[in-house]
């Protein structure tokens, strides 16, 4: 969909969309409409009871005499509270009845009636922001049918009195909506062709933006130490990678923003296999690495004045004549050991040996992990809020504000020393497992075992958000990008001052 940005007019062809508030205040574009249409607009919205409320459209065919094909008016709810989550929203519901049949292009009179609580420019870019997010399909493995074609509608035309303004701050939003695309592209890829290796590759690509990319082979590691890691990846013919990713945006400014990513590219359970069905859907065990490097897609396509390295640990999970067994006692990089009980508990091996990497090499001034890390979480709080636990209050509020202002949202959950005793074992430092009590909050006691002290750190897991069956109207189905909206907000706000 080519999205543009133009001067108020009455388009020629396709759908002309005009706004309208609660209680039914038309905007000025759909007063000249309604007056255009001998009062079409206003009749239609009384007599479907209208009220204005936001998602409330009428869609109206118009007379021959007029230029335009169709008119159609979106309600904004109340005026007073139009914020850009309930624009993205609107764009997004828009998207869905715009893209749904035959029409090929829209223009949109971005103008709210008077007494709303943002301007043209706001409107036009938020909406269409809710239009690209809405957009989002994987279509290359179609060869059939409709869904094998290119969308029929392809063009938006954001009109307002303000369209350089617009078009400006569209710019920083469409670079974020890139970020969501890639790591739903990430998520939605087979695990057959997306693998440690062909993962790796793919975040070279971020070169192009101006980020500094390693990759850690199998050998690197080895040499570093990362015996958690390793040993989940032992069972599978696909080698492991590490990738870092940095983004330096800024001079000084202390230690930059670490952001670490389970990127376990399919999660059999290993030896401790899963049950067969569903077991597809662990294709997107690699959410947060995802997350991850669509939030470096994100802030290098905006050049984010802030210092950030990214962390992901890729892994598959595989049962084999190789694999680790239930038993087996590795060294993490910290050189704590851990007793693996459970091999379907690896994504805190995994991300234990990252986490500890990149303190160690970068001193950040904050940690946030994301991790698809317990189906616990899920049974915790569905797919509304991902999990949040900090050792940081102040951490934990950005990242709680965040998410509310970008719609990721977060529930914190608790840390106690009492819940940290379910991981000790009889051999070594620790177990992977502390038992079927609190699963989400004991996989998070473990990875607090890879904090190094005084650092601020948040875990975000997001088993329960990364992949959705339910669309909402900036998120379609499948895999969701969740974390770049939110991790490109806090480091927007708190790490670019
Ligand atoms: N990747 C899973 C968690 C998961 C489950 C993510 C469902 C998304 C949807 C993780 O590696 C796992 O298997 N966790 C186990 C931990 C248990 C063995 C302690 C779980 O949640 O059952
Ligand atoms: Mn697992
Ligand atoms: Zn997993």
């Amino acid at each position: 969909m080519r999205i543009v940005f133009a001067d108020l007019a009455p388009p020629k062809g396709g759908a002309y969309v005009v706004l309208f508030g609660e209680g039914g205040a038309l905007s000025k574009p759909a007063e000249a409409v309604d007056k255009e249409t001998d009062g079409a607009l206003t009749r239609g919205i009384e007599a479907l009871g209208l009220k204005g409320k936001a998602g409330d459209m009428l869609d109206l065919p118009t007379p021959k005499k007029l230029p335009y094909d169709r008119v159609i008016a979106v309600g904004l709810g109340d005026l007073t509270k139009l914020n850009a989550r309930a624009l993205q929203d609107l764009g997004g519901d828009l998207f869905k009845r715009l893209a749904g049949g035959d029409l090929k292009q829209a223009s949109i009179a971005c103008v709210a009636p008077k007494g709303a609580a943002v301007e043209e420019d706001k409107i036009s870019a938020e909406v269409a922001y809710g239009m690209r997010l809405a957009a989002y399909r994987f279509g290359k493995f179609r060869t059939k049918g409709a869904a094998a074609k290119a969308p029929v509608f392809a063009n938006a035309r954001m009109l307002s009195g303000s369209a350089a303004a617009a078009r400006r701050r569209y710019g920083a939003l469409e670079r974020i909506s890139d970020g969501v695309y890639e790591a739903r592209d990430l998520m939605e890829e087979p695990p057959n062709l997306l693998y440690p290796e062909s993962f790796a590759k793919r975040c070279e690509a971020l070169k192009e933006l101006g980020v500094e990319v390693e990759v850690l082979d199998v050998k690197a590691m080895t040499k570093l130490g990362m015996g958690a890691l390793l040993g989940v990846a032992q069972g599978s013919a696909r080698p492991a990678r590490m990738v870092i990713m940095r983004w330096q945006g800024r001079k000084g400014g202390g230690g930059p923003l670490a952001l670490v990513g389970k990127g376990v590219t399919f999660d059999t359970g290993g030896i401790s296999l899963k049950p067969a069905g569903g077991m597809e859907d662990m294709k997107y065990d690699m959410g947060g690495a995802a997350a991850v490097v669509g939030t470096m897609k994100a802030i290098a396509g905006r050049k984010a004045k802030a210092n950030v390295v990214g962390i992901i640990g890729l892994v598959e999970n595989m049962p084999s004549a190789n694999a680790q067994r239930p038993g087996d006692v590795v060294t993490s990089m910290s050189g704590q050991t851990i007793e693996v009980i459970n091999t379907d508990a690896e994504g805190r091996l995994v991300l234990c040996d990252a986490l500890w990497h990149v303190q160690k090499e970068y001193k950040p001034s904050a940690v946030i992990d994301l991790a698809t890390l317990t189906g616990a979480i899920i049974v915790s709080l569905g797919g509304v809020h991902a999990g949040m636990f900090a050792n940081d209050d102040g951490l934990a509020a950005d990242l709680a504000a965040a998410g509310e202002a970008t719609g990721e949202t977060l529930w914190r959950m608790p840390l106690a020393d009492a819940y940290d005793k379910q991981l000790a074992s009889n051999i070594a430092d620790m177990k992977n497992v502390g038992g079927r009590e609190a699963g989400s909050v004991t996989a998070a006691q473990f990875l607090k075992r890879f904090v190094v002290e005084n650092t601020p750190w948040a875990h975000l897991d997001i088993a329960g958000v990364a992949w959705t069956t339910k669309p909402k109207p900036t998120t379609p189905k499948g895999g969701t990008g969740f974390g770049v909206r939110l991790l490109d907000r806090l480091i927007a706000d708190k790490f670019e001052k």
